[in-house]
């Protein structure tokens, strides 16, 4: 028996290592992630039954939990320099001029500049054994269980050799985008750019953190004296990606400096469209046996430069700093500026945060002022030119009145926040119409800020459910602000789609206090229904992974309140969807959820229920507890219906069974 368990091990690490290379580095995945999470569970259950067989390269190994008292020191076998950089094109020609007094004639690879942080990784015949910071460049950090929970790094590779890598380890834009706003909901401390995401989530103690960032990890080069260099780069990249490592896609070759130039210029233009954040692109020599010869300079490689980005910073005036109020009344200082260019688009306006913010930085109405876009996506002002002061510069107070309904505000209890106490501050209710139509919530494409605003002033949306109404008002708004018959017929049109969005975009959708996307997720796959969670009593909602008891209390609070259900039935009776969709691609969509079929049911057979049921990651038990979630009564129930109702279990027909099962029988 043990034999086989061992075997099915091995078979289960290997198979879940390649639909994990599948998924991370190829971006290919050739399972769905119900039959994926299935291979995980038994891996998991057998190796907690037989812990000796757990290989060192199990993917249960990269969920964290090692929890370290501090960093061990790592000395790098071969020292990780920096480069030297370059701000324009002469400068890359200067390198090149430079290169050729040395050697005859050198060919390039231009790398993507990745900005996260540089890590090296070591391999012991092919098994993944250790991970260290760049440090001062000679010794660096251990970081091997953060390392460890990054997908797309190699546990094992496809050959079992020894050799050291580096490379770079960062956040997506989109990661670093949800987690900030998870951030804001939760009113939590909020990253100020995916590098700097990456590098605090890399110099956690507690590895279960780092396996919560979505942290991911290009391979550019190995660490080899250069007396061992025997192959061109371009030759190390495809040896790497051979091994399983993830290595850029956009790597190029280029057979003389221009060429190059040409492709980082390339880089910079497709800098805003890539998924992860470049800061700049490296051009290395390709024929790695002539870096001996080429030599170093104190700190960096002869052989290698990076074009930097044109600076992403650009200086302007604050002409006005206005408040405005969020859908959760919330002030928010902005700053109004001279609009001025930074990487392709004009910025205007820029955001203070807080009191804190502007009294930190010192910054008065009239400031000449540094803008620069974090993250390469958020206009910020980074610094007062104090040199241009004149005098007359103004100081700003966030007090007063709301300046859209003219409530005196008040502070939050800590005093660190501003807000307009006015429940029906048209301000906040227009921003919560917005909330409700944008891109991560109903995503109505056409009703963004400029309409939304403007069919509230003219009378047309003054409530949520009025969205679903404008469709009635088609004639009248024809003729609107340059609004045309065919805009008009567009726009309804993505109204009308928005009403089959899955429950979690609606949950997300209402702006319920502290309910962010992940949480409106968490919510949608415990609640099949926005009745189900309507329903549910405030233990349950506690039960929900990731919900503490600041969210429960505030759903509840949203449910009992009567002008938010009102709402809710003319959505349902607009033809709103209120159900959680596509289960079958949900992972886990049931799990920890226990079901008790009862009597007979007409459109499948209890087996089948069953199989249903469990492949969605819920158990189905033969009698009813307390730890019964549901009890599905067909005909002829019997006695544990009356078991389900003393112990006040929640009771299901089949009907909806189905309907949670994500099945469309209805
Ligand atoms: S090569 C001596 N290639 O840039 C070789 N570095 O300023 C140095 N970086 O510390 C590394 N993408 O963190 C190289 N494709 C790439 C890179 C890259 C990002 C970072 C790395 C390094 C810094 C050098």
């Amino acid at each position: 028996m043990s034999e086989t368990a061992k075997k099915r091990i091995e078979e289960l690490t290997e198979k879940i290592n390649r639909h994990d290379h599948e998924y991370h580095v190829l971006d290919r995945p050739t399972i769905s992630d119900i039959e994926y999470d299935r291979l995980v569970q038994e891996l998991v259950e057998l190796e907690r039954k037989y812990p000796e067989y757990a290989r060192e390269d199990s993917p249960t190994k990269r969920i964290g939990g090692e929890v370290l008292e501090g960093f061990a020191k790592v000395e790098h076998s071969v020292p990780m320099l920096s480069l030297s950089n370059a701000f324009d094109a002469d400068e890359l020609r200067a390198f090149d001029q430079r290169l050729k007094k040395i050697v005859d004639n050198v060919t390039y690879v231009v790398e993507p500049k990745i900005d996260g942080l540089a890590a090296s990784l070591f391999y012991e015949d092919g098994e993944f054994v250790r991970a260290a910071t760049r440090g001062n460049g000679t010794v660096g950090e251990d970081v091997t269980h953060n390392v460890r929970t990054i997908k797309s790094v190699p546990l094992r590779l496809k050959e079992p050799v020894t050799i050291e890598v580096r490379g770079e380890i960062f956040m997506p834009k989109a990661a670093f985008l949800s987690w900030n706003e998870t951030k804001e909901q939760q009113g939590k401390e909020l990253f100020k750019n995916p590098r700097n995401a990456a590098a605090g989530s890399i110099r956690q103690l507690d590895s279960r953190i780092a396996a919560q960032r979505a942290l991911d990890m290009f391979i550019y080069g190995v660490a080899e004296r250069d007396e061992e260099a025997r192959i061109p780069q371009h030759e190390v990249l495809k040896r790497l990606q051979r091994l399983g490592f993830k290595v850029n896609e956009r790597i190029m070759e280029a057979s003389d400096i221009e060429e190059a130039i040409r492709i980082c210029e390339k880089f910079e233009f497709l800098r805003t469209d890539l998924p992860y954040d470049i800061d700049g692109a490296v051009i290395k020599v390709d024929e790695r046996p002539l870096y001996k010869t080429i030599g170093y300079t104190a700190k960096s490689p002869r052989w290698a430069i990076a074009y930097k980005f044109r600076a992403e910073e650009a200086m302007t005036r604050i002409e006005d700093i206005r408040l405005q109020i969020g859908r959760t009344g919330q002030v928010t200082p902005v700053a109004h500026l001279s609009p001025v260019e930074i990487a392709g688009s004009t910025v205007a306006r820029a955001t203070l945060h807080n009191e804190d913010y502007i009294r930190g930085k010192d910054i008065r109405i009239g400031d000449f002022v540094t803008i620069r876009k974090a993250g390469d996506i958020i206009p910020e002002v980074v610094a007062v030119v104090e040199e241009k002061r004149s005098g007359d510069e103004e100081q700003f107070r966030m007090t007063g009145e709301c300046p859209k309904c003219e409530t005196p505000l008040r502070k939050s209890d800590t005093e660190a926040e501003t807000f307009c106490p006015n429940p029906d501050c048209p301000s906040k209710r227009v921003q919560g119409f917005i909330h409700f139509a944008s891109r991560e919530a109903m995503d109505i494409e056409g009703l963004g800020i400029r309409i939304m605003e403007h069919f509230y002033n003219e009378g047309f949306i003054t409530s949520i459910s009025d969205i679903y109404r404008l469709r009635d008002h088609k004639e009248k708004l024809v003729g609107l602000a340059r609004f045309g018959e065919r805009s008009v017929e567009k726009l309804l049109a993505n109204i009308e789609a928005s009403k089959d969005r899955s429950l979690e975009k609606l949950l997300f959708a209402l702006g319920i206090r502290h309910v962010g996307k992940k949480t409106a997720e968490s919510l949608a796959k415990r609640f099949p229904s926005i009745e189900h969670l309507r329903e549910a009593d405030f233990e349950d909602v506690l039960s929900v992974e990731d919900v503490g008891e600041k969210i429960a209390a505030s759903v509840k609070a949203y449910f009992e309140d009567e002008k938010n259900l009102e709402m809710l039935d003319e959505l349902d009776s607009l033809g709103v969807n209120m159900r959680h969709k596509g289960a079958a691609e949900t992972k886990g969509h049931f799990e920890g959820l226990t079901f008790v079929l009862t009597g007979s049911l007409s459109s499948l057979t209890r087996q089948e229920a069953q199989k249903m049921i469990e492949a969605r990651g819920g158990k189905v038990t033969s009698s009813v507890s307390k730890n019964t979630d549901y009890v599905c009564a067909g005909e002829n129930p019997g006695s544990k219906l009356e078991k389900a109702r003393s112990l006040g279990v929640d009771i299901i027909d089949e009907q909806e069974l189905l309907a949670m099962l994500g099945n469309t029988k209805e």
